[in-house]
């Protein structure tokens, strides 16, 4: 595709001279990484040069490359998952399923709240497997937690009118909401199964309490008419993505929950909490599911703070069916994707986050206190005191964590920040002020246990370098990013909790016949085509595998998972593992610790149909397409991508 004319599009701005080529900055990067796999070369060459060095479990660490038959992606009304040969895919459990003994048997005809309220929610996104009982390391039994990210009415409800949603319809959506925690087991012949009536089930849903700690705690614009005291909220929405803490609690992000939130032209435009909420996205108008219609407090106008008290990291312990869930004010307000942790060689927890819309930035977050790894319980509160980072990327492959902290730099009184709660409330102003790098959509954002390096899921961006948009950069170097791109972070001197970098692209996703793409150097006929990378995971071996969520879009496939080498001779080495239903995303990927299990989440599967004119009939092939949870296992149970 393309010949120079396509190529010279390609310009990016950079320190190093404005209008370099594409490929010229490229370049650069690839000595840039040269110089640094040199420096990797000499530092093992020491390792193994001493006594200490274990010569097997060196040619362990060699065996790194995920093995198996590559699958060939699937057109987007293809309605079937593929795996490689040798692999198995089933249903684990799905949307509906009765989570409690008392649960009502799903009846898509007779869907009430209450029973809602007690069954698996709608479209699964993050999963988290933790092991049973806590600390046991098992691959056998485990909780399996689960964020339900938002609905499809249009899937969900006969004839449902956007229009004129009813009541019922409404309460069913906001229970369908939220998060699982499902205990699950695997029997000896390896088939999965879940628990109905493990005391460990849970629905958390738009409606169960949770508490709010951390600098927004009490702040006054964190205060309504049924809280207030600004300290309790109803509900969490639009949970996306997620991670586990290293003490085996689950957090996990509100992502788009501006949408919830109607009517904001009402609301009189010199108040400042006005341009907080503009700058957040709420509608003006009436919201696409007309919550407010019912709950006066989706109503921007009626209740102008509750906005503030969606868009957090919420904390979950599994493990205590009773614990109330937390938003963590700490990690700043966006629209989380999610949040992925490592512990800094001094003992501090960093988690890693994206605010996933175009144009918003990188954030991390250090705690002040460090990980006690023998006392869980003191680990239950290290999210609330720390410093909240966000990422410049400078176009000489440098970059910063510039701190988020009250009183400093720009975030003072003549800029309207008079407290910590205002900055994490206000974080992406805040952010603004501090001049962060604008990103392509940053999703996952995670660190490698086995290299120390992060990546950064950066999805889409198709109006970058667009009229009166932020043009291309050097982090962000394609004009019309319709395929997203993956960024590569070393942190100085490896260490989470440091506050500069050195950065590089890893890959630039889409059809590897596209002259912008870009695989890490290694030879593009060899690669899958992938679009739009949004979770990604480790296996213990530290490659990289990248779920998808828009490659329809993009590049004219169903989404599917992929696995990619980030070390030696194959790095950027990306083959396809597993391909989608029509109208779904991949989410969650997870192992279980001894890596024989894959689990995936099938978000909206049949998303483009509706109940009447369905595209997908996943997975029953009778009635509704239904989101799920499936597992993926060898026939000779192998551990996966061995
Ligand atoms: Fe809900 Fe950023 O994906
Ligand atoms: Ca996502
Ligand atoms: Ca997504």
């Amino acid at each position: 595709m393309g010949g120079h004319d396509e190529k010279d599009k390609w310009i990016v701005r950079s320190t190093e001279g404005i209008g370099d080529t594409f490929e010229n900055v490229m370049s650069r990067r690839l000595s840039r990484r040269d110089v640094l796999k040199s420096a990797a070369i000499a530092s093992s060459v020491a390792i193994i040069g001493s006594a200490a060095m274990d010569p097997e479990a060196a040619a362990a660490q060699r065996t790194s490359t995920p093995r198996f038959a590559t699958v060939s992606p699937t057109a987007p009304d293809f309605d079937d998952v593929s795996v490689p040969e040798g692999y198995y895919a089933r249903t684990l459990i799905r949307w509906g399923e009765p989570l409690t003994a008392s649960a009502p048997t799903h009846n898509v005809w007779e869907q009430t709240p209450a029973a809602q309220a007690q069954q698996f929610g709608y479209n699964c996104d993050f999963l988290g497997f933790l092991p049973l009982p806590y600390g046991s390391g098992v691959s056998n039994r485990g909780l399996l937690v689960v964020n339900h990210e938002y609905t499809n009415e249009e899937l969900m409800f006969s004839r449902y009118d956007p229009k004129n949603p009813t009541r019922n319809q409404v309460d069913v959506a906001i229970a369908a909401h939220g998060m699982s925690v499902v205990e699950i087991v695997r029997a000896p012949d390896g088939t999965w199964s879940y628990v109905k009536s493990s005391p460990y089930n849970r629905r958390v849903t738009g409606e169960t309490p949770h508490r709010i700690s951390g600098p927004a705690a009490g702040h006054p614009w964190m205060m309504t008419s049924e809280d207030p005291t600004g300290t309790t909220v109803r509900g969490t929405l639009n949970n996306c993505a997620g991670g586990k803490t290293p003490w085996g609690t689950v957090v996990s992000g509100e992502e788009n929950f501006h949408q919830y939130f109607g009517n904001l032209s009402k609301f009189n435009q010199s108040d400042p909490r006005y341009a907080v909420h503009r700058r957040y996205g709420m509608p003006a108008e009436t919201s696409e599911r007309q919550w407010e219609r019912y709950h006066s407090r989706f109503d921007v106008a009626q209740e102008p703070n509750e906005g503030f008290r969606h868009g957090w990291m919420v904390e979950i312990d599994p493990y205590d069916p009773n614990a109330v869930p937390v938003k963590r004010t700490a990690l700043g307000r966006f629209r989380h994707e999610g949040a992925h942790f490592g512990v800094a060689p001094n003992g501090k927890v960093v988690g890693y986050m994206g605010d996933d819309a175009v144009f918003e930035y990188v954030y991390k977050f250090v705690t002040a206190g460090t990980y006690n790894p023998r006392d869980r319980m003191a680990n239950m509160n290290l999210l609330d005191e720390g410093t909240l980072y966000v990422a410049r990327f400078n176009d000489d492959g440098s970059g910063e964590w510039l701190p988020l902290v009250y009183g400093q730099g720009p975030l003072t009184r003549e800029n309207g920040f008079g407290s910590q709660g205002d900055v994490v409330i206000n974080a992406r102003r805040a952010a603004d002020l501090l001049g962060a790098t604008k990103m392509d959509r940053p999703e996952d954002v995670e660190p490698n246990p086995v290299t120390k390096k992060i990546y950064v899921a950066l999805t889409n961006n198709t109006q970058r370098g667009g009229e009166g948009r932020a043009p291309t950069d050097a982090a962000n170097p394609r004009a019309g990013n319709s395929a997203g791109h993956i960024i590569e972070i070393t942190e100085t001197n490896n260490d989470y909790a440091a506050t500069t970098f050195r950065w590089e692209i890893f890959i630039l996703a889409g059809l590897p016949s596209d002259p912008s793409t870009f695989f890490a150097g290694y030879d593009k006929s060899k690669v899958s085509p992938i679009g739009a990378p949004d979770n990604v995971m480790f296996d213990a071996a530290g490659n990289l595998w990248i779920a998808t969520d828009g490659a329809a879009r993009a590049i004219k496939y169903n989404d599917g998972l992929f696995a990619v080498p980030v070390q030696g001779a194959e790095r950027g080495n990306l083959q396809q593992f597993f391909s989608t239903v029509a109208g779904s995303e991949v989410c969650g990927p997870e192992f279980t610790p001894d890596e024989r299990t894959l689990f995936l989440a099938i978000q909206h599967p049949g998303e483009g149909g509706t109940f009447e004119e369905p595209i997908s009939t996943w997975p029953d092939r009778v009635g509704l397409p239904r989101p799920s949870v499936i597992t993926i296992q060898a026939f000779d149970s192998r551990r996966i991508g061995s």
